[in-house]
């Protein structure tokens, strides 16, 4: 600091054995604030409880440490007020905020950085931010695990074709169909959980990777910043982005889930289908073509979930090979990590209103189950049940679906001489005893598709979410 001591021409925080400026091309290549004053707010919080700690062990003075809760309140203010100067100079968030301090309280502020690096303070600041995010991520999973189950509620006794290949396979329940969307739901909710539970640990303290020779006091701080412990060795610790890639992982499954929806629904909204009815203010026109109406909302999900794994690879690639510990490499992570956070809260945020407010379309799906082969497993199976082995059943009932489908019948009107000619087991009357509600509602096992089996399912999960985290 050339005005205080005369000796450092570089200006910057660590300048002091630096005999000349950085070179302006180096500065704007090697900065981050452009990207990390993101984690300002975090930043500020793990220093104030750094400070009071300082304080507790005799480093700060009471009156030191009052001027340097002050000077901190002051620059929160200056941030959100959108005052503060952001200057490029001081390369990162970090030094940013400290050189401030200094500016606005002088001397005090030279002993912020005191028994602490910026190696363990950023992995503070990625850290807290990742446990905010995980936690908002499972909470608005939490309400999209909820809408389904309210639209499962909803579509209870309704029947949908159910798809394997994308082709027609058995009938199931709605509430089967909206309960199998939860579930994914329900799953990513947890792994984001799970990503808490491992970022739950406090890292400062590492120093710049071995410690500090000053009696800090770890876990007072740790919990002043709500963790529940503290990280286990330093030199890991200022290297650890397993966590953002804990994270980034939970990320891109739910995009992939996500995308899975958004897919199908594209497809269920179009004409041919016409299975879902999605309001106007979720989808846009086209410049040129007057009728258009696109599910552009739903393509985006979709299409940014490439973004998102390409963020998990951006972030496996840029840890791959890196020797201990901290090394500037890992100044790239955040890019990634932001990206992949704010692209999954949008998504999951939309998709939950947009699936609220839709409705099925009964009439198409009557449509597109009436005369389908739909029953033709259930007949295989009352052959089991007549002592006929499933594979013999398999091949008799495809014979009958090849012949209904030649008479140009369905198979709920084939006559008893039809069925007679295939096998001797069939009871009369039988073809009109086959029903799709009939078909879901004998599927009553566990995991079944039968509606009591789901609604009991329902209470299972609406249990697990109302379960403190
Ligand atoms: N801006 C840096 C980052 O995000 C902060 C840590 C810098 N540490 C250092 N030794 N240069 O990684």
């Amino acid at each position: 600091m050339s005005k205080e001591t005369g000796k450092n021409p570089s200006r910057k925080l660590w300048g002091g054995r630096f005999s000349e400026t950085t070179d302006r091309e180096v500065e704007r290549f090697t900065e981050s604030l452009s990207f990390d004053r993101e984690l300002w707010r975090y930043d500020i919080r793990g220093s104030r409880a750094h400070a009071a700690m300082l304080a507790r062990i005799g480093l700060l003075s009471p009156e030191e440490e009052k001027l340097i809760q002050e000077g901190f309140a002051r620059i929160e203010k200056e941030i959100e007020s959108g005052e503060f100067p952001f200057r490029e100079e001081f390369e990162d968030i970090h030094m940013n905020i400290e050189r401030r301090l200094y500016e606005l309280i002088g001397t005090p502020a030279q002993k912020i950085h005191t028994a602490r690096s910026r190696n363990d303070q950023v992995a503070l600041d990625l850290r807290l931010y990742v446990l905010d995010r995980a936690r908002e991520m499972a909470s608005l999973l939490g309400d999209l695990v909820r809408v389904a189950l309210r639209k499962a509620r909803e579509n209870r006794n309704r029947i949908l074709p159910g798809y394997t290949h994308l082709q027609q396979a058995q009938p199931l329940s709605g509430s089967y169909y909206f309960v199998a969307h939860a579930e994914r739901f329900l799953r990513d909710r947890l792994r984001f959980l799970d990503v808490v539970r491992r970022t739950d640990r406090s890292p400062l303290g590492s120093g710049a990777l071995a410690g500090t020779t000053l009696p800090i006091d770890r876990i007072s701080v740790a919990q002043e910043l709500g963790f529940s412990g503290i990280t286990g060795n330093g030199l890991d610790s200022v290297s650890d982005r397993d966590f953002i890639a804990d994270f980034l992982h939970a990320s891109v499954l739910v995009s992939v889930h996500l995308s899975g929806w958004a897919e199908e629904w594209i497809l269920w909204s179009t004409r041919e289908f016409g299975f879902v009815r999605i309001p106007d203010r979720y989808m846009t026109g086209s410049s040129m073509m007057p009728q258009k109406k696109n599910p552009d909302v739903l393509e985006l999900i979709r299409g940014k979930t490439g973004r998102v794994l390409g963020d998990y690879v951006g972030i496996v690639t840029l840890l791959k090979g890196l020797p201990m510990s901290y090394n500037r490499d890992l100044q790239e992570d955040k890019k990634h990590l932001f990206d992949a956070a704010e692209t999954v809260r949008q998504s999951v945020s939309i998709l939950t209103r947009l699936v609220a407010e839709s409705s099925l379309v009964e009439e198409r799906i009557r449509q597109a189950l009436s005369g389908s082969e739909l029953l033709a497993t259930d007949m295989a199976e009352d052959l089991v049940r007549w002592g006929v082995p499933f594979r013999e059943a398999h091949s008799i009932i495809g014979r009958i679906v090849a012949y209904a489908e030649q008479s140009g019948k369905s198979l709920a009107s084939l006559s008893d001489q039809d069925l007679g000619l295939f096998s001797p087991h069939f009871p009369k009357d039988y073809a009109g005893t086959l029903t799709m509600e009939g078909s879901i509602a004998r599927r009553n096992h566990a995991g079944g598709p039968a509606p009591e089996r789901v609604d009991e399912r329902i209470l299972e999960i609406e249990h697990e979410l109302g379960l403190p985290d």
